[in-house]
């Protein structure tokens, strides 16, 4: 009994640091010099491929970039300090459905932004800060990308997202909106 209490008090726990954690993460694009720990790196990874995929296909490559010279050519266009950046990628070789019943459509989008939404709140979950800079469905963005970290035709870079420890505080936005809200048809009221 004891036991069964003391697990559910933990699981108010985390789902509240779940919740929290959520709520409070906000874009950083300002960073100390400190360089990203391969453990903070595996486990942005993991939450990434956490994601839910249509029909579980999981279509996607992550790309882990800390050269100087590599950031600097990524960010040419948006400069950037940060320390580390991971290109989340789509692979077009991986949307066939397993029955053969040929390709998916285009899902492989939303899994692959599913993943890097993951990788950002594990990032804010262990005091990183990151911001998701928009490739995909840019053409020359996703072209230029493509190009300066040579992945073949199926990879598809959707996201660079950039990642350091932070060296801003800005306040979390609070984006809530009653009027974003319909219950059971479009304009329908609680
Ligand atoms: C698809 C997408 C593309 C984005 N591209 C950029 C970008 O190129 N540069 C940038 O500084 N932030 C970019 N952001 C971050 C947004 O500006 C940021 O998420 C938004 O202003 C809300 O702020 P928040 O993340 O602090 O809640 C992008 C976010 C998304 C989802």
């Amino acid at each position: 009994m004891a036991g069964a209490l003391l697990m559910l008090g933990s699981c108010t726990q985390n789902k509240e640091a779940a919740i929290e954690n959520i709520m409070t993460r906000t874009s950083i694009r300002q960073y100390t010099n400190q360089p990203v720990e391969q453990e903070k790196i595996d486990i942005m990874l993991k939450a990434a491929m956490a994601a839910p995929t249509a029909v579980n296909l999981q279509p996607w490559h992550f790309i882990v970039i800390d050269d100087k010279e590599l950031i600097g050519q990524l960010s040419s266009q948006q400069p950037t300090n940060a320390p580390l950046l991971i290109a989340v990628c789509g692979d077009t070789d991986k949307t066939t459905m397993p029955d053969g019943k040929g390709k998916l459509p285009d899902f492989w989008i939303q899994d692959v932004s599913a993943a890097t939404e993951n990788l950002l709140l594990a990032a804010h979950a262990q005091g990183l800060g990151a911001v998701w800079t928009g490739v995909y469905p840019i053409p020359e963005r996703t072209a230029e990308v493509a190009r300066v970290l040579q992945c073949p035709k199926n990879i598809i870079p959707l996201a660079v997202v950039r990642v350091g420890y932070p060296a801003e505080s800005p306040a979390p936005k609070n984006k809530f909106r009653e009027d974003n809200i319909s219950y059971n048809k479009f304009g329908g009221k609680k």
